[in-house]
């Protein structure tokens, strides 16, 4: 459906290109999302990290839209780069903050969600401690819904940020080897990263205690280690996860000090990666746990603010591809949407 309102190519990236169709109303997680679909986010937020280095940063394509960010969950980069995103694009963006919302009063999951609903958002951007909780939320509403996190299932902008910093800065993620480590049990942002980095042909190593791996870990289509130094040999990427005690049940670790020992990455455990290798973490990081500060800070080898930038670009390409699924979609709309 096209509209009266022409998109200007010279100011909005999107516009210069033919229209393209991703194929999901939602983005509940990388499961279930072919290459092509993921080639198609990582490309679409690759030219937004062109227009978010311009001094003009401002679009239109999502004037007149409504955006919530409805958080569950603590966020600083999350919620932070979804509003940025959400502003850059032209849309109205609110953001619920849970400890000053009726949840506080006993309201259930499912009534806020469709009280938000009877106020016509076009999106709705969703964190939740449950997992689950998000798709379920998707079923109650007219909207589009994207997931910023769910319990320790999935966190889908976070594995396709970590994909674009790596994509630009290796060329490509096939034949990659690439090393998850740390608390891989609570970890929604590694079980996206396992299903993205399957999919794109990047080969994944998981490296942890005992405790804080999955049981069914080998059936995840990756190799598992207990042992920083054999783990890290040769590997081209390494992602550190913090130790998320929010969702401990018991002691997973005898104490902070001794995980570092073993699993905090350190200038000697790092020299057995390629001499190449980058350094990555979601964030937040806890200096001394699981990542030595000095490391965290290298100049040289770290990516970690650069996920950061990334983060926006991805959000902005994830808002503009599923408002396309939107009535009155202003750009060119590919056949059969
Ligand atoms: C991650 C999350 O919330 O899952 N953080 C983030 O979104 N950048 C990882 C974490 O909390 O450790």
């Amino acid at each position: 459906m096209s509209s009266s309102r022409a998109a200007n190519p010279a100011t909005d990236p999107a516009a210069s290109r033919p229209s393209v169709t991703f194929p999901h109303r939602h983005l509940l997680g990388i499961e279930g999302l072919s290459a092509p679909d993921i080639a198609l986010l990582l490309d679409h937020s690759d030219h937004y990290v062109d227009l978010n280095r311009a001094v003009e940063k401002k679009q239109s394509s999502l004037r007149g839209r409504t955006i919530i960010n409805l958080f569950f969950e603590n966020s600083t980069r999350t919620r932070t780069s979804f509003e940025l995103a959400g502003k850059r694009l032209g849309a109205d963006v609110i953001n619920m903050s849970v400890a000053t919302s009726s949840v506080k009063k006993g309201e259930t999951l499912i009534d806020t969600a469709i009280t938000l609903n009877a106020m016509h958002p076009d999106l709705l951007v969703v964190r939740h401690q449950d997992s689950g909780a998000v798709a379920l939320l998707a079923q109650k509403v007219g909207c589009g819904v994207i997931n910023g996190g769910d319990g320790s299932h999935e966190h889908p902008t976070q594995a396709l940020l970590d994909a674009l910093t790596i994509r630009r800065r290796k060329g490509s993620l096939e034949g990659l080897l690439v090393a998850i480590c740390g608390d891989i049990l609570h970890s929604r942002v590694a079980r996206s990263n396992i299903h993205l980095l399957n999919t794109m042909g990047a080969r994944v190593r998981l490296i942890a205690p005992p405790t804080l791996l999955p049981a069914y870990a080998e059936n995840l289509g990756v190799e598992v280690f207990h042992d920083m130094r054999k783990g890290l040999t040769d590997v081209d990427i390494v992602m550190m996860l913090r130790l998320q005690m929010e969702r401990f049940h018991g002691a997973f670790v005898p104490s902070t000090r001794e995980y570092f020992h073993f699993y905090g990455l350190d200038y000697a455990k790092l020299s057995f990666a390629k001499p190449d290798a980058l350094i990555m973490h979601p964030g937040p990081m806890n200096r001394g746990v699981e990542i030595d500060t000095e490391v965290a800070d290298d100049i040289h080898r770290s990516v970690i603010h650069e996920q950061v930038e990334m983060g926006v670009a991805v959000r902005m390409a994830c808002l503009e591809l599923l408002a396309r699924h939107l009535p009155n979609w202003r750009g060119t709309t590919p056949p059969g949407l």
